[in-house]
């Protein structure tokens, strides 16, 4: 009997191999990704505004509940991750933070995604910081949580 294909295994472009296909494929999913939902266990006051600049981020712990979680500012705009790897459940969010590169034909490289990618410290699983998918595995994603700023300029999570 016939195997059925592999989910995206069916995209063909021209001057890509199987796995350009497959790296395509992964951040089309990163692309259509729709933003989190608050699930409405609480919230943290993680600072103000002023204390996170563009390109750092704050690591910090709800009392409550003991989730930790990541806050990230990506050019001007809040993300909170999990603080923890799906892959074997590092601190993910004490990774660097930096760029990718789209998929290409040899020798042309096209940079993407500056400054939103987490690369987790242990085995360097990489992740969408806006989105919480991982680059290279569509099953694979980090929690993450909806960012707002109140109305003293504070940036809160919602759990
Ligand atoms: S624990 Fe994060 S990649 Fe292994």
């Amino acid at each position: 009997m016939e195997k059925p294909p592999l989910p995206g295994s069916d995209i063909r472009l021209e001057g890509y191999g199987s796995e350009h296909a497959a790296l395509d494929h992964a951040f089309r999913i990163i692309d259509e990704a729709k933003p989190p939902k608050a699930r409405h266990r609480g919230r943290i006051v993680v600072c103000a505004t002023s204390d996170l600049p563009p390109g750092e981020k704050r690591v910090v712990q709800d009392d409550e509940t003991g989730i930790s979680i990541g806050v990230f500012n990506v050019a001007g705009e809040y993300f909170a991750l999990k603080n923890v790897c799906p892959h074997l459940g590092a601190p993910l969010c004490l990774g660097n933070v930096h760029a990718t590169h789209r998929p290409s034909p040899v020798f042309e490289f096209r940079p993407d995604l500056e400054g939103r990618v987490l690369r987790c410290p242990w085995h360097g699983w990489e992740f969408d910081i806006v989105t919480g998918k991982a680059l290279y595995d569509a099953n694979s994603r980090v929690a993450s949580y909806p960012c707002t700023v109140d109305e003293n300029g504070d940036i809160v999570v919602s759990l």
